[in-house]
């Protein structure tokens, strides 16, 4: 075990579990506000409103999974789709010694289609996940059983940090990518300082490849996020169970529902967890108690949707030039190859 220090002032603590699986972890962590504290200030707001960050529990992260793979939520197969085809989109773009960083640790199965497309172009593979929690997940540990000579190096640390890191580390050049829909549960400043940090940290000779869930029907949007299994509610529900658990709350599931709808002006779904009944919750953990109104809601997530056009305008308006933008046959998804100007 040893440490490095960046011209951040942020010091990172190497841990090495074997000759091809390493990962930095961050100083910085325990200045992060707790899920106490951004408690106390959300479900004290009006309206009160829980960050969709903290739905990923173990529970929760379950339940996304099982989520991916209902019919009703269409953005996990069309992406899929995409990346099936991602070697012959990257090929023309990629030199032949890119290296892979994710933001989030994501799912194996996105990450192995992308590993593979790089091994048929290239004869040696590296991955740098970065995630503030995640990296050591059962996925990362999948990927080392499959690909025996992948250089693995995770780094915990939030996306910022990470890319700063990254941007210090050396001069490879790097295929940065964010896939899934995640960029969508950001608001509009919020997904324009994104673009816009990841566009400062990179290199001209990087590559983002971001994923994008598309306008669509609403009828289309509305199942996918009230699918027939109830699956979704759980996951939404869960929230609740993580309060309770870590924080000793008395938060009783029974006397809430998932509400989750298509705000079309906004361009957006909007999860709420609705109280069915006036009640009162203990929140020790967080020092707090909140009061509900019958049929008051909190809200849990915003999922917005995009037009082509609505991106190319983001993508320019924060520095990048669009190499390509893949689409699956439905055109429900897009992923952006994109690069600095
Ligand atoms: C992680 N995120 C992109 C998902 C979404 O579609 O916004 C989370 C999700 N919420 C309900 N279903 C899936």
């Amino acid at each position: 075990m040893n440490s490095k220090t960046l011209e951040g002032q942020i010091t990172y603590e190497q841990i090495v579990i074997n000759k091809n699986l390493k990962y930095f972890k961050s100083s910085s962590l325990q200045n992060q506000k707790t899920f106490a504290a951004e408690l106390q200030t959300s479900l004290n707001s009006t309206p009160k409103y829980i960050s969709p960050k903290f739905f990923y529990d173990e529970n929760g992260s379950n339940l996304f999974d099982e989520i991916c793979s209902l019919p009703e939520y269409y953005p996990y197969d069309s992406e899929i789709e995409i990346l099936k085809n991602i070697e012959s989109g990257i090929k023309p773009y990629v030199d032949s010694d890119i290296r892979l960083v994710e933001l989030g640790s994501g799912s194996s199965i996105k990450t192995r289609l992308l590993l593979n497309a790089l091994y048929n172009i290239q004869k040696n593979v590296e991955y740098f996940p970065i995630d503030i929690s995640d990296i050591l997940s059962h996925s990362v540990q999948e990927l080392c059983n499959i690909y025996n000579d992948l250089k693995i190096t995770g780094l915990i640390d939030t996306y910022e940090n990470g890319l700063n890191f990254i941007e210090h580390y050396d001069d490879k050049p790097n295929l940065i990518s964010f896939l899934g829909s995640s960029f969508g549960n950001f608001n509009h400043d919020e997904g324009m300082k994104f673009l816009k940090t990841i566009h400062d940290m990179m290199k001209h000779s990087d590559f983002l490849l971001i994923g994008f869930d598309l306008k669509k029907d609403a009828v289309i949007l509305h199942n996918a996020y009230n699918d027939s299994k109830g699956i979704t509610a759980k996951f939404n529900l869960n929230v609740l169970n993580r309060i309770n658990r870590e924080l000793e709350a008395d938060f009783d599931l029974t006397k809430f529902a998932h509400y989750a709808f298509y705000n079309e002006l906004s361009s957006r779904i909007e999860m709420h967890l609705k109280s069915l009944q006036s009640q009162k919750i203990k929140i020790p953990g967080a020092n707090i108690t909140i009061s509900l109104a019958k049929d008051e809601l909190i809200h849990t997530e915003n999922s917005y949707k995009f037009s082509i056009s609505e991106l190319e305008s983001k993508f320019t308006k924060s520095g990048f030039e669009i190499n390509e933008i893949w689409c699956d046959s439905n055109r429900y998804f897009a992923l952006i190859l994109a690069q600095k100007i």
